[in-house]
């Protein structure tokens, strides 16, 4: 017979030492939710049924988390973890249920299933760690042979019990007979009038059940109750996030001054340099180099490409060997081919950038195909927007845009066509014809000032 796992995530508290009108599970880190770390955590480790208590802002934590068949249990007000435990304990089905608290996010899919591989048949499995801080945590409290034998808030500990450090992590895994035999017996009787799921264990020690102690790394399993551990949260994070790019390969100039806040394919001899941000899915090809502070969201970089410093990148793809910036904007659909030039103060959106076109200096590029070879001189603006609708630019290949132009669109500029400088094109210009619309120049003679 295969035994079934079910995951209860207690999720239902305000924390309120956040001090935040955003419920403590939605806090961010890295960009995501501290409890979807969790959530995708627990589906990583292969569980069979998942449930989340929620209760303060109940919809807007279930609008906010995704993963598939999740189910919700609603605590109306939360009377402790123990009380959280016992509101979801009709749903569940799983012959061993592993219980997490919602604010420890950096617990890993591995450490779960050595947990739960531990949890006995009829008894249970408890994960704690050794707090270089134990302040504010249950301690963990063994008899002279080592086992298990209570674990006791720290509100409701005596100075002695006070200088224990091995902590309850707040995640244990429990089978499901003694969970449902001990959650009815506990009591409300301390420092916070709340039913504590961890006097489970002091109440299994007494019959003798089986208490398998499971240690884990503190910074793995460190829960997040106030804005301090959760900007340390975010450093280790950040740190085992880099550390994975530097395994692949990647140099990374300061390792403390990177941020990813999702997931980055990498390949070899990448350069990272100093505060650079990389957001949602980034892919970065052999070779590439990205200066100082540039924001990379959801991008797909070519092999070679170099991004110089203080560029802005999202949901755009470039090509193979390209230069963007400094000072670049690429927003939502900039597709830049192969050799691609992109410079400083130059602002691209939903537009094709065909190979080797240039853009050099200060212009604005919006629903816009630019061809082969085509050069856009600085100050170009294409006119893409009459306050109500959008409309197109098209460029052909080899083209030449005088500075200072504004393409009205909707305008094609022919193959290798020029514009004068400063003109206004509202017009269609032919292949190889020069296009130009400005006043003018009048000389006035012997002007006197
Ligand atoms: C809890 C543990 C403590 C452990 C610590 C680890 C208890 C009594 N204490 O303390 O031993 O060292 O975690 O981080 O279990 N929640 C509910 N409903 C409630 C109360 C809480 O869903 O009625 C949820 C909260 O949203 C939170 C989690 O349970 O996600 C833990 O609550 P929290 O207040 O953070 O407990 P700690 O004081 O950190
Ligand atoms: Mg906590």
């Amino acid at each position: 017979m295969t035994t079934t796992t079910t995951a209860i995530i207690l999720a239902a508290g305000k924390g309120t030492r956040m001090r935040s009108a955003l419920p403590k599970v939605l806090q961010p880190l890295a960009g995501k939710p501290i409890l979807q770390h969790i959530v995708d955590a627990v589906e990583q480790a292969n569980i069979d049924q998942k449930i989340i208590v929620c209760g303060h802002e109940a919809e807007l934590v279930k609008h906010t988390i995704n993963a598939e068949h999740l189910q919700w249990v609603f605590q109306a007000e939360q009377l402790g973890t123990g009380h959280a435990v016992d509101c979801a304990m009709p749903s569940v089905t799983g012959d061993k249920v592993l219980v997490l608290v919602g604010d420890a996010l950096l617990i890993t899919a591995d450490t779960l299933s050595r947990l739960i591989a531990q949890c006995p048949e009829q008894g249970m499995s408890l994960l704690t760690a050794i707090a270089p801080d134990p302040t504010g945590l249950g301690r963990i409290i063994r008899r002279q042979d080592g086992s298990v034998c209570s674990i006791i808030e720290h509100k409701d500990a005596s100075e002695t019990e006070l200088c224990i450090n091995e902590i309850n992590t707040g995640i244990m895994c429990l089978s499901h007979d003694v969970l449902e035999e001990y959650l009815p017996k506990l009591r409300s009787d301390n420092a916070q009038g709340e039913l504590y799921l961890t006097d489970v264990i002091g109440l299994c020690a007494e019959d003798e059940v089986v208490i398998n102690a499971v240690t884990a790394d503190f910074n793995e399993t460190m829960g997040v109750n106030d804005k301090l551990q959760l900007a340390k949260a975010e450093r280790i994070y950040q740190q085992l996030q880099v550390e994975r790019l530097m395994q692949q390969g990647c140099t990374v100039i300061d390792p403390s001054r990177v941020d990813v806040r999702g997931t980055v394919d990498i390949g070899m001899d990448v350069l990272i340099d100093v505060n650079v941000v990389l957001e949602g899915q980034v892919s970065l090809g052999n070779g590439v180099i990205i200066e100082p502070n540039c924001v990379l969201k959801n991008c797909q970089i070519a092999d070679n490409v170099h991004i110089k410093a203080f560029s802005h990148l999202e949901e755009a793809t470039v090509g193979v060997s390209a230069i963007i910036g400094p000072y670049a904007r690429l927003r939502p659909g900039a597709k830049l081919e192969k050799d691609v030039r992109v410079g400083n103060f130059v602002e691209i959106k939903k537009s094709q950038i065909d190979e080797g076109a240039k853009i050099n200096h200060l212009s604005y590029v919006g629903d816009a195909e630019v061809g082969k070879n085509a050069n856009i001189g600085a100050g170009t603006i294409t006119c893409n927007y009459d306050g109500v609708n959008k409309f197109k630019t098209q460029i052909g290949e080899g083209a030449f845009i005088g500075s200072n132009s504004s393409l009205i669109a909707p305008v094609t500029i022919g193959e290798n066509a020029v514009t004068g400088a400063g003109s206004a094109i509202a017009k269609d210009v032919p292949d190889s014809a020069l296009g130009i619309a400005r006043a003018k120049q009048r000389n006035i003679e012997s002007w006197k000032k």
